[in-house]
């Protein structure tokens, strides 16, 4: 019975704080939803990842494309920026479980430093992207890359753009298409 008791206290915890979190990235007009793992590895081979370059997430959810990023290529500097509370203590506490040098700031993205940025990755919509592109013209250097999970950045033409097939159960389109897209450009 206490057993019972302790399980069901834990499930409640957990659906507490998965709402919450869910919660805290609405007033930021993003949701919170995570990059499935097949695109995330899929985003990492695309940006073509070297040497020591300077790596974004602006938005980094639970930071695993950082991680996922700096684990293949551990000489990269990997840097995310997350605002709702929750959601940036979850990926500091994935990062502190993995071990590697991700660095995971509680900052409005808009508000960070991107001069040195050589590749950007983003999962964003459609409605905060004006306010980023403008950001970005003032400031990012020329050659940066850029991917973008499912929405392409408005007045730019990708180099490269592709669908990650993914199963019905994990991506639904009422189209019939079978995948998210993925937006690479380069600055
Ligand atoms: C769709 S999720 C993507 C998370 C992660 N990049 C991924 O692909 O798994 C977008 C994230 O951006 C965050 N976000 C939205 N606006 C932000 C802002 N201005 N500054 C920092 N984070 C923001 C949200 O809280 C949310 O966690």
């Amino acid at each position: 019975m206490l057993l019972a008791d302790f399980a069901l206290l834990a499930v409640a915890l957990l659906s507490l704080i998965i709402l919450v979190t869910m919660l805290g990235s609405l007033w930021v007009w993003v949701p919170y939803v995570p990059t499935p793992r097949k695109v995330v590895r899929r985003m990492v081979e695309l940006a073509q990842l070297r040497g020591t370059e300077t790596v974004y997430d602006l938005g980094c959810g639970d930071a695993r494309i950082l991680l996922e990023a700096k684990r293949r290529h551990p000489g990269i500097r990997a840097i995310g920026y997350e605002l709702p509370l929750g959601i940036f203590l979850l990926a500091k506490l994935r990062v502190a479980l993995s071990g590697l040098a991700v660095e995971v700031h509680m900052k409005d993205y808009l508000k960070a430093d991107l001069h040195n940025a050589d590749v950007l990755f983003l999962y964003l919509v459609p409605e905060v992207l004006p306010a980023l592109l403008r950001k970005l013209t003032a400031e990012i250097k020329p050659g940066t890359r850029i991917l973008s999970h499912g929405f392409p950045l408005p007045e730019r033409t990708p180099l490269h753009c592709e669908r990650v097939p993914l199963p019905s159960w994990q991506f639904f389109s009422a189209s019939g298409k079978k995948g998210p897209r993925v937006f690479v450009y380069a600055w």
